[in-house]
C-alpha cells in the first residue's frame, strides 16, 4: 500500500509548528517578533522544502489573548494556508488544523481529498475537540464542559470523513449529533492523510490512539516523558495498537551557551505578561494537555515557547537534546523560532549535519 511519508519513513520526524500565528510560539512584546504574513510564510516553506524537512504544522485560533500585543489575534486560516503552501512546495507535507465543531466533515473530507490531490498526497490534518472557552463564545458555539462529550462528538465528526474517504456510493448518517441522507464525497484521497492529534486527557488519548497517526503531548522532563510513553504504548499494544508519540520544542541555537541563555532571558524580561497569565488561566481551566500541577513552573517555558521543550544552547547541545528526545522514545518533534526566516538557516547547517551524523536523520 502507498503511504504518505510521514508514514513511510524511520527518521526521526521534524516539522515546524505555528509560523501561521504572529508571535510563532512566543508570547512577546519585542517588535521584531514573528510576523505570520504570507510572505514570511512562503519564505520558510520554500527553505524548510529545501532543506528535506517533513512538515509544517499551523494553530487553528479565532480569537486572540488579549494582553498587550492580543498574542495569536492575527492568524491565517489553515486550510487556505495548507492549500497555497502545498501549491509552491514538492516535497514537504502541510497539515491543516481543524477544530471539529467548527468545521462540517463533510466540507472538510472534500477539502483534505482536494489537497491531497493538487499535492501528490502531502496533506496531513490535526484534528482539534476544543478547549478555548472564550474562542467558543467569540463564535456563538457551546465548548461542553465534560470531555465525553467534546470527543464523543469529534469520534462521530471523524467517522464520517472516514466514511466519506472511504466509499463512493451514498449514504445516510445516522447518528447523536450528525444527520446525513444521501451523502458522498469524491474525489476521494488515494490513501488517508496522516492525522495528527494533541490531547493530555484520558478520552483525548483513547480518541487520538483510536484515531490518529501522530499523537502530541508535551515533554515536560525527559524521564517523566520516558516513563508516559512507556505507559502510552503499553496500553496501545494491550489493545492491539501501536501509536506514535510526537513533542513540540522552541530552538534557541546560537554559537555559544551563553548567547542562547542570554536570549531566552531577554525574552523573559520582554514577555507579554497579561497574555501568559491568560493562555496558563485558560489552560488550568479547560485542558489537561500540560500537567496541572507543573503548569505553574513552566510559566517560563509558556512565554518563551508556548510550553514547548526549550532546546537552548550551541549547535552540539540543541543536537544532543533532540537525539535525547528520540532516545526516550518520541517519533517526533515540531520546531519553533523567534523569528522562524532568520534563524531556521542556522539550525539547517548546524544542527541537521549533527543529527545525520548521528544517525537520526
Ligand atoms: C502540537 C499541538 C497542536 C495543537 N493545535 C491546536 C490548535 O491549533 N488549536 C487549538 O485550539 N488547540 C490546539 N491544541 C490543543 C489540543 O488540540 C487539545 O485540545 C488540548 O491539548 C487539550 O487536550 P485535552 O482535550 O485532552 O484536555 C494543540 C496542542 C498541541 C500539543
Amino acid at each position: 500500500m502507498r503511504l504518505n511519508s510521514l508514514l513511510n519513513s524511520d527518521h526521526f520526524l521534524l516539522g515546524t509548528f505555528a509560523s501561521n500565528c504572529g508571535g510563532g510560539m512566543t508570547v512577546s512584546q519585542l517588535p521584531d517578533r514573528w510576523k505570520a504574513t504570507w510572505e514570511n510564510n512562503l519564505v520558510l516553506a520554500q527553505l524548510l522544502d529545501e532543506a528535506g524537512i517533513d512538515f509544517m504544522l499551523p494553530i487553528a485560533r479565532w480569537v486572540g489573548y488579549k494582553g498587550e500585543t492580543d498574542f495569536h489575534g492575527y492568524v491565517l486560516e489553515t486550510m487556505t494556508w495548507a492549500a497555497a503552501l502545498l501549491a509552491k512546495t514538492t516535497q514537504l507535507n502541510v497539515f491543516a488544523t481543524i477544530h471539529t465543531v467548527a468545521n462540517h466533515p463533510v466540507v472538510v473530507a472534500k477539502q483534505i481529498a482536494t489537497l491531497a490531490q493538487m499535492s501528490n498526497n502531502r496533506v496531513g490534518l490535526n484534528i482539534v475537540a476544543g478547549w478555548n472557552k472564550p474562542e467558543y463564545d467569540a463564535l456563538g458555539l457551546d465548548l461542553p464542559d465534560d470531555h465525553e462529550t467534546r470527543y464523543g462528538y469529534a469520534q462521530e465528526w471523524f467517522d464520517v470523513i472516514r466514511n466519506l474517504w472511504d466509499h463512493d456510493e451514498r449514504f445516510d448518517w445516522s447518528g447523536k449529533y450528525f444527520h446525513l441522507k444521501q451523502v458522498h464525497g469524491t474525489p476521494r484521497p488515494d490513501f488517508h492523510p496522516p492525522i495528527f492529534n494533541a490531547a493530555g486527557s484520558a478520552q483525548g488519548r483513547e480518541f487520538a490512539s483510536r484515531n490518529a497517526n501522530f499523537l502530541f503531548t508535551p515533554a515536560m522532563e525527559l524521564e517523566r516523558s520516558r516513563k508516559e510513553l512507556q505507559e502510552l504504548k503499553a496500553q496501545a499494544k494491550a489493545e492491539g495498537k501501536d501509536v506514535n508519540v510526537m513533542t513540540f520544542s522552541h530552538v534557541i541555537c546560537r554559537p555559544t551557551q551563553e548567547e542562547a541563555e542570554a536570549e531566552w532571558q531577554y525574552i523573559l524580561d520582554n514577555a507579554d505578561t497579561g497574555a501568559v497569565d491568560n493562555l496558563v488561566n485558560l489552560q488550568f481551566a479547560h485542558a489537561h494537555s500540560f500537567p496541572h500541577e507543573l503548569l505553574e513552573q513552566i510559566r517560563e517555558r509558556m512565554t518563551v515557547g508556548h510550553g514547548g521543550f526549550p532546546l537552548v544552547g550551541t549547535p552540539e547541545k540543541v543536537a544532543d537534546l533532540i537525539c535525547a528526545l528520540h532516545e526516550v522514545g518520541f517519533r517526533g518533534t515540531t520546531l519553533s523560532f523567534f523569528d522562524y526566516v532568520k534563524e531556521f538557516p542556522y539550525f539547517r547547517d548546524e544542527v541537521l549535519p549533527l543529527l545525520k551524523a548521528r544517525g537520526i536523520r
